[in-house]
């Protein structure tokens, strides 16, 4: 089946061709240097870019595919969650290129991608559900941070989630307070690389409560304490550089023990991450030492892939075709808030 899939959901414009399990082209337009001057995404802002980058992007990916919008079977986007206003973009297009072509239109939640976003390697891109084993997923991104039990294709129960801010708000957050540009994640994680991630102790959020949900507020609250307590260390770049390794540790400490705790709660041999933190160096060194030490089988979404894209979004999409999931529809409208379940 050859499907084109639509992501507008945040800050990314993408669009992807697929064809029974092989992303022939997925394109990402990125909006992150319009929205650095504002230090986080402005919903207005990135809805006016997603309207003017959707059609180029979109044809580009057609283009690479080498395929023309007739020979589509299906269309999908991302339904929810994500901003309202940016979701619109991509999902009512998506919507009308189904209604012209009278071809099926499926809805997808974001979420629920990102779970198979790991399972997709190599390149030209393919999804290996051939390889797939049940799971304990982590989805750590700007606007998320959650942990999910996948135990077959298409099914799964989410175990825990933030309570207040993500994790890559709080890289981002903690970044602005050491005057890094926004967003400061791949920042911290450059800067962590020769620091000390030993030389400043901060609180490690709910690592030892009996439950899988996550709070980051405290730990930002606790470094912005440390950074007006010690006015001067930011002059000093070695110091910025043992504060970057010293909050990356402590978030990345919690995401990986946390993960395993679960994933062996759940009994699952499997874990696997995706979401823009999981471009994260020190993350993907823990979790694959962790991972040995345990005996778990580990797949982490290949870095373009771990931030948005529609190629996740596509091979979902596939997927619920081809096991009938969903009756494709129309009428649907966009789920700002579509929580999974
Ligand atoms: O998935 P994503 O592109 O967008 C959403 O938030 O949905 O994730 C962006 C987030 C930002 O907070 C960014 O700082 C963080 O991912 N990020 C990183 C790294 N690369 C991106 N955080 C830590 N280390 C990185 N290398
Ligand atoms: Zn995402």
């Amino acid at each position: 089946m050859l499907l084109l899939a639509l992501e507008t959901s945040c800050d990314e414009t993408s669009a992807a061709v697929v064809r029974d399990g092989k992303v022939l082209s997925n394109v990402v337009s990125s909006q992150i240097k319009l929205h650095a001057e504002y230090g986080g995404v402005v919903p207005e802002l990135a809805a006016r870019e997603h309207l003017k980058n959707l059609l180029p992007v979109a044809q580009a990916a057609l283009q690479e595919a080498g395929v023309t919008s007739p020979e589509l079977d299906a269309v999908a986007a991302t339904q929810g969650p994500g901003l309202g206003i940016a979701l619109l973009i991509g999902f009512k297009a998506a919507q009308s290129v189904a209604f012209a072509l009278n071809k099926p239109f499926l809805g997808i939640n974001h979420h629920e991608a990102h779970l198979y976003s790991p399972w997709i390697a190599g390149t030209p891109p393919v999804a290996d559900f051939a390889a797939f084993q049940p799971n304990v997923s982590l989805i750590v991104s700007g606007g998320h941070t959650m942990l999910v039990l996948v135990e077959s294709e298409l099914k799964h129960r989410v175990l825990g989630g933030t309570i207040d801010d993500a994790a890559g708000e709080c890289f981002d957050k903690t970044g602005k307070l050491m005057g890094l540009a926004y967003p400061a994640g791949p920042v911290i994680d450059r800067l962590a690389e020769q620091g000390n991630p030993k030389a400043y102790d901060f609180p490690r959020p709910l690592l030892h409560d009996a439950n899988d949900d996550f709070s980051f507020s405290g730990l930002k609250t606790s470094v912005r304490y440390f950074i007006r307590d010690h006015p001067t260390l930011l002059d000093d770049p070695q110091k910025v550089r043992d504060l970057c390794a010293s909050v990356q540790a402590a978030i990345v400490e919690v995401l990986v023990k946390k993960t395993i705790r679960a994933a062996k709660r759940e009994n699952v041999r499997c874990i696997t991450a995706s979401g823009g933190v999981t471009c994260n160096s020190g993350l993907r060194r823990q979790l694959e030492h962790a991972c040995q030490n345990n005996g778990f089988t580990l797949r982490l979404a290949e870095k373009s892939l771990c931030t948005d894209n529609a190629a996740m979004i596509g091979i979902l999409a596939e997927r619920k075709f081809l096991a009938s999931v969903l009756l494709p529809s129309l009428d649907e409208e966009i789920k700002p808030g579509w929580a999974l379940a």
